[in-house]
């Protein structure tokens, strides 16, 4: 598609607005700014208007780095929903794809593609989701076995998958699940008799949360992101 008729269809602008801004500078391409209205674009290409990026009213993909206080819920009376930290046209078209405690922070994906969604969350696909942990007691060589081994929870007959567990510190490690059971990580750990104190989640599949991402922003996600869970 043409650069102009692509800012004007996802901006709203008329075709020669958008000729205007594109001649004025105000269009960049994958970071480059472009002054040649006809310019052909790829498909991946990203597109931004005055430092914001451009989408047509295809299925949007972007990663939040979920604070904590903020409830992964469309509507909370208490506290403030994921989603409304989504500066976007169309969010009530938008969904988590997933879910983390209120306390959790890290690593959440919202998209409006359901298929999308389906294939990160099915637990027939059992998508890896990487977990840091830190717990309030050292976590000893027995437990670490327990976890790698597939733990059993309280009050369910089915053990956990093995778990993928790195020790950052005696009381400190990463942990990689590939199923998503109720609060999964705190119950793992309060089966091999330790505690939660803090838990962010880093990775999804293979797509990593944006270290320059602040906890509360949020930013679309890369085509190569987006096709890593297709
Ligand atoms: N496991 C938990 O216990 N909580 C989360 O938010 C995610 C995984």
């Amino acid at each position: 598609m043409r650069l102009d008729r692509y800012v004007s269809q996802a901006s709203g602008l008329s075709r020669s607005g958008a000729q205007r801004a594109i001649r004025g500078g105000e269009v960049a391409v994958n970071g480059v700014v472009q002054r040649r209205a006809a310019l052909s674009l790829a498909a991946t290409d990203l597109v931004s208007l005055g430092g914001c990026p451009l989408q047509l009213d295809g299925p949007r993909y972007f990663m939040l780095n979920k604070p904590a206080g903020v409830v992964s819920a469309r509507e909370d009376s208490l506290h403030p929903c994921a989603l409304d930290l989504l500066d976007e046209p169309r969010r009530a078209s938008l969904h988590l794809v997933g879910r983390l405690d209120i306390d959790t922070t890290g690593l959440l994906l919202v998209s409006d593609d359901g298929a999308w969604s389906h294939r990160v969350t099915s637990p027939r696909r059992r998508c890896p989701k990487t977990y840091r942990v830190e717990l309030a007691m050292p976590l000893d060589e027995e437990a670490a076995v327990r976890l790698r081994s597939g733990v059993s929870l309280r009050r369910e007959s089915r053990p956990c998958q093995p778990a993928g567990l790195e020790m950052i510190s005696p009381t400190c490690c990463r942990l990689t699940l590939t199923e998503g059971r109720y609060h999964q990580v705190k119950r793992m750990m309060a089966a091999v008799g330790n505690r939660v104190l803090a838990l962010h989640r880093e990775q999804v599949g293979s797509i990593v949360l944006d270290p320059d991402l602040a906890p509360g922003a949020y930013r679309p996600l890369t085509p190569a992101e987006i096709t890593s869970m297709s």
